[in-house]
């Protein structure tokens, strides 16, 4: 049953903190979560999933004491099920992991649930939509890359959103009420265009904490879904 905010509003904004300022983070978090944030998109990344390594579960627990937003981590490492309960312990709320990080995908996705957070998959660029179709019944949240994943700041990748169209269409098939998230390159220029493919939360890092007034650039995006 969806709650009162995601009925106000379809769209969930998610800025990414891999933009922010990481010397003054906890004021960053609190400043995009009064601009109108709807969650923290938290980027982990090992240096051996991805060509760059950021933070861990204490960074996780920091930025949960400077906000009451939920927390959406993704994790971009290898053996993720190793770290889930750490992560959730921090303070996440969403735990996302890579299909192509899982050989086990369904038995990844259940710790996460078990552990006490929502489920979220996560699919690069390349990766086909069909990797997700056989566990879709247990997933909360899909999230499509639209950048290949390692950096803030890269250009928007449009042929991805034939995999979200492809998901939101399997979701519908089956009456299924899932999250489609995507990630990288978001602008207003670029998020309705992710919008119409179905998806309905958007992470920014760049396009959030980059732009002078957090408020603004939150606004910004809300209207180019429209
Ligand atoms: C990329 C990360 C993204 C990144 C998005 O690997 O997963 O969350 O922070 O940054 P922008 O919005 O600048 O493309
Ligand atoms: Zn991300």
């Amino acid at each position: 049953m969806p709650d009162s905010r995601s009925q106000a509003k379809s769209e969930l904004i998610a800025p990414s903190i891999l933009a922010a300022d990481f010397g003054r983070l906890a004021e960053e978090v609190k400043a995009v979560s009064d601009a109108g944030a709807d969650c923290i998109h938290v980027d982990v990344m090992d240096g051996r999933f991805v060509p760059n390594i950021t933070i861990g579960p204490i960074v996780v627990e920091a930025v949960r004491k400077a906000t009451t937003l939920p927390l959406d981590v993704h994790l971009m490492i290898v053996e993720p099920d190793l770290y889930v309960g750490d992560f959730v312990s921090a303070g996440a709320d969403i735990v996302g992991v890579h299909v192509e990080a899982c050989p086990h995908l369904h038995r990844s996705i259940q710790n996460i649930k078990e552990a006490g957070a929502r489920a979220c998959a996560v699919l690069n660029p390349a990766t086909h939509a069909s990797t997700v179709l056989g566990v879709l019944e247990d997933l909360d949240q899909i999230l499509v890359m639209t950048v290949n994943p390692g950096f803030g700041g890269q250009r928007f990748i449009a042929s991805a959103l034939e995999t979200v169209q492809t998901l939101r269409g399997a979701c519908e098939a089956r009456g299924l009420n899932i999250d489609i998230e995507v990630d990288g390159g978001v602008t207003p220029h670029t998020i309705g265009t992710a919008a119409a493919a179905g998806a309905n939360m958007f992470v920014a890092g760049t396009a959030v904490f980059g732009a002078p007034d957090y408020a603004q650039a939150i606004a910004a995006l809300r209207a180019g879904v429209a």
